[in-house]
């Protein structure tokens, strides 16, 4: 249920730490651009401050940073209409994530999953930034008062977090401050898996580049990524029963559902009985006319260095004007003097 007592506004973030996939598209970007309308407010950040929990490096961070402000316009944010800017140029999430360091308790933050897959076997020698990410995470959210957080499946477990650092917050101070936020996972598009291991995330970070669709692949390279996609031997079904246990048909239909923006069940109606290689070619047809458009906007926009970083100073001003109340307030709650 949605905290009435808060304005709906909507905050989410990438890490900018190289390269945007099908799965970002798909899982955040396009939900963020349908939310850019009423009665929603919308605040979206380049997250630097959350990808440097593992090394980057400072040309590239530069770089991405811009590049994933370009992806986000192309896409179709309107920097108008929505606040976009680079998480590290608003100090107060670090100031409030400082807060959540000692609201969140060590147990919780073991528990989570990503942190674990990122740590491995490794967790003596992994930054203390990366144990400590979703406080900072629930920072983003709550210095905002967000009541509404667009992000693919992955990031459920970090907004349960987020919902238990707000009721931590509220019970121990006695108020009702900061909103219990809304997670928005829906549609086909929640999880995109790679497309040579139906059971893996499509990521920017897998070695294998025919496993993803870039958004800045070329027609041809979406082309081939598609045909080489990892499919089973059987056809396609006309009901959804027919693709239980066979992961890499799941995706390929959820991808295609989701590009366009029609439900599986629909899909499965239009091209049950036919062959993975007829299906493949209309697939492929369907993300270069979706994602070449979005493609070249990008790469002409990253060139545009001044334009996409005045964009960003007037984004982080804005950002700040929300937040740095939304400080003030939370210090006075805890007892500090300003
Ligand atoms: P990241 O690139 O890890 O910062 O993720 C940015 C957003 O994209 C988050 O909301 C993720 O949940 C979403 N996302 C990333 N990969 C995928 C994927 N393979 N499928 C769906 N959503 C994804
Ligand atoms: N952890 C998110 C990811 O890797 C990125 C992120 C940081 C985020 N802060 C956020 C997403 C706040 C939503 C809201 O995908």
């Amino acid at each position: 249920m949605t905290d009435t007592a808060f304005k709906p506004r909507v905050f989410s973030g990438i890490q900018p730490s190289g390269g945007l996939t099908l799965g970002n598209y798909l899982g955040a970007m396009k939900r963020f651009v349908s939310m850019q309308a009423e009665p929603f407010e919308t605040i979206y950040c380049m997250v630097d401050l959350h990808a440097i929990t593992v090394w980057q490096n400072p040309t590239e961070l530069r770089d991405n940073t811009r590049e994933l402000c370009a992806g986000f316009i192309a896409s179709g944010i309107d920097p108008e209409v929505s606040t976009l800017f680079n998480q590290s140029q608003v100090p107060e999430h670090t100031q409030l994530a400082w807060i959540f360091n000692t609201v969140a308790r060590m147990g919780w933050l073991s528990r989570m999953t990503q942190f674990k897959d990122k740590a491995g076997k490794n967790k003596e020698a992994v930054s203390v930034g990366l144990f400590a990410y979703p406080a900072l995470m629930a920072a983003d959210i709550l210095i905002y008062h967000a009541t509404h957080v667009p992000v693919g499946e992955d990031q459920k477990q970090h907004l349960e977090l987020t919902r238990d650092i707000a009721t931590k917050f509220n019970h121990d101070y006695k108020v009702n401050f900061f909103p219990i936020t809304e997670p928005v996972i829906e549609g086909a598009g929640t999880r995109v898996m790679s497309l040579r291991d139906g059971l893996k995330k499509m990521s920017k970070s897998d070695p294998s580049d025919m496993s993803r669709i870039n958004l800045t692949d070329s027609p041809e390279q979406i082309n081939l990524k598609i045909q080489k996609a990892r499919t089973d031997s059987a056809g396609l079904p006309s009901e959804l029963s027919g693709l239980e246990g066979r992961p890499e048909a799941i995706n390929l239909v959820n991808i295609y559902a989701s590009l366009s923006d029609i439900s599986v069940e629909r899909v499965l109606n239009e091209v049950g009985g036919t062959s993975f290689s007829e299906f493949k070619k209309t697939l492929s047809e369907l993300a270069v006319s979706k994602l070449s458009p979005i493609s070249k906007e990008m790469s002409r926009l990253t060139k545009e260095t001044t334009e996409i970083d005045r964009i960003l100073g007037r984004g982080a001003e804005r950002a700040r004007a929300i937040a740095s109340p939304i400080l003030k307030k939370t210090y006075e709650i805890i007892g500090m003097i300003q």
